[in-house]
């Protein structure tokens, strides 16, 4: 089964006007190649970022959003204002938001289902902190990042549903989990889906690596059989460690 690897940004809390419409156009003038590019802005620059990459490869998502439809909820951010300024993904469930946010997998659940229903691709990230690898207990905590979830979601809407596996002590920090380590981790989580839904299904989806990617160690983690992706965050901040990053996924397409 082919599944088309997409290289993802994460530009969290960074940048400014300026900045994002001047990244945007840059990724934006490289040629489309075999993977797919999606860019994650912060909201108030979404806006500009979709008009700059206007009529190219690149599509844009958000960092998150809440799972309510517009109403009282003040300082948040729909899944329909998404759709709205033409994003097409959203990232959730992100380690940040799971931990300096405290956002748990009910409420991420919530927002994965809000994200599909709005016609949202919705890229759930799982991932074990440090101590939990340590405590040999990284399956079981992805096991439960992925039931809580995933609770609800059946297999018709898992199309537009990305996994993104970023164990929490590879994020920011320089230290990749190694090619072999992500594989492990990626296999596990591929054959919970399969025996949560159906081998079709576990076979088509995509399950991203995060977590200090870089142009020097992408190709690598991207030529693990169950290595479909990547979602980048610091090294997606330039152009320059960016479109290498891309262009190992367009050369990892499997
Ligand atoms: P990093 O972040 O690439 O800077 O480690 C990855 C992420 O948090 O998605």
């Amino acid at each position: 089964m082919k599944r088309r690897p997409l290289i993802a940004g994460n530009w969290k809390m960074n940048g400014s006007s300026a900045f994002a419409v001047s990244l945007a156009k840059e990724l934006a003038a490289e040629p489309a190649g075999a993977a797919e590019v999606l860019i994650c802005p912060p909201f108030p620059y979404l806006p500009a970022v979709v008009a700059a990459v206007q009529g190219s490869h690149v599509r844009v998502g958000g960092q998150n959003a809440w799972h309510e439809p517009p109403g009282a909820f003040t300082g948040e951010v729909s899944m329909d204002m998404l759709v709205d300024v033409g994003c097409k993904a959203v990232i959730l469930g992100h380690s940040e938001r799971r931990h300096i946010l405290n956002e748990n997998d009910a409420l991420i659940n919530s927002k994965v289902r809000a994200a599909r229903a709005a016609g949202l691709q919705a890229i759930l990230c799982v991932g074990e902190l440090l101590e939990e690898r340590d405590a040999g207990t990284t399956n079981a905590v992805l096991d439960t990042q992925m039931t809580g979830g995933l609770a609800g979601v059946d297999a018709a809407l898992l199309d537009g549903i990305v996994i993104a596996y970023e164990p929490v002590w590879a994020i920011g920090t320089g230290r990749t989990a190694s090619p072999a380590q992500a594989q492990e981790a990626h296999a596990h989580l591929r054959n919970w889906l399969r025996t949560r839904y159906n081998p079709a299904a576990a076979d088509g989806m995509r399950i991203l690596y995060g977590g200090s990617v870089k142009a020097d160690n992408a190709l690598e983690l991207l030529q693990q059989p169950d290595v479909d992706g990547a979602l980048v965050g610091g090294a997606s901040l330039k152009a320059a460690s960016f479109l290498p990053i891309i262009r190992a996924g367009n050369q990892a397409a499997k």
